[in-house]
């Protein structure tokens, strides 16, 4: 089982060690370090290149994780973030029941376990923190990142078309989300 407040020592696949521990407010400016190397790949996530500057991102993350409101998990190498997984809770009665996941990890550190390990840890938090529904969306040519959640239980809910504009043109939003009290195959352990 995975602890989502402390510090766990892990091992990747290909036998590098990482640390996945809570996020501080000190790691502001490595996670918006991150997402700008991630975003620039152009691929992955909706956030066009250069659309957030790293500094005002940076002050953003560090105000959300000295708000403790939500699940920010911090996966490091070396002494920097190498990898991501936020869970925003929504707000307002009628919705508070969800959480929204996002996931980043840093090129050359892919494919070998890291991201399937912090989905766990964000549904075990998911668990301890009642949450009904974690949701989140995906493009429908990120191969790798659907695999890795349908691993975890998650399940497709819907199809929202021509939902983004970006530099590749018009994309696709696959709509996904996973259900704590109605376990699928695959689910993790609680
Ligand atoms: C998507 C992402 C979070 C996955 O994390 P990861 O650490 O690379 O994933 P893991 O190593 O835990 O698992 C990858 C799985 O996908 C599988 N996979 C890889 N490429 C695949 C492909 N093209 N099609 C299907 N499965 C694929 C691997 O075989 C592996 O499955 P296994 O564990 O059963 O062997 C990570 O690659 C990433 O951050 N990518 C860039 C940003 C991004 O896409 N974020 C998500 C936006 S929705």
């Amino acid at each position: 089982m995975i602890a989502t407040g402390t510090s766990q020592a892990m091992t990747a696949r290909d036998g590098r060690r990482w640390t996945l521990r809570p996020g501080r407010p000190t790691d502001g400016r490595g996670l918006a370090h991150l997402f700008a190397k991630v975003r620039a790949e152009g691929r992955w996530l909706i956030t066009t290149p250069g659309a957030v500057s790293e500094p005002s991102e940076a002050f953003w993350i560090s105000e959300m994780i000295r708000a403790g409101e939500h699940l920010v998990l911090v996966a490091e190498a070396d002494g920097e973030a190498i990898g991501n997984v936020l869970v925003t809770i929504e707000r307002g009665v009628a919705t508070e029941h969800i959480g929204i996941l996002s996931i980043t990890i840093a090129d050359g550190w892919r494919d070998v376990g890291i991201g399937s390990e912090m989905v766990a840890a964000a549904q075990r938090w998911a668990i301890e923190r009642g949450l009904r529904k974690v949701s989140l969306g995906v493009f429908p040519d990120n191969e790798r990142a659907m695999a890795v959640y349908a691993k975890r239980g998650f399940v497709r809910e819907g199809l929202r078309r021509q939902q983004y504009r970006t530099a590749q043109g018009f994309r696709d939003e696959i709509l996904m989300a996973w259900f704590p009290e109605e376990p699928e195959p695959g689910a993790p352990d609680r």
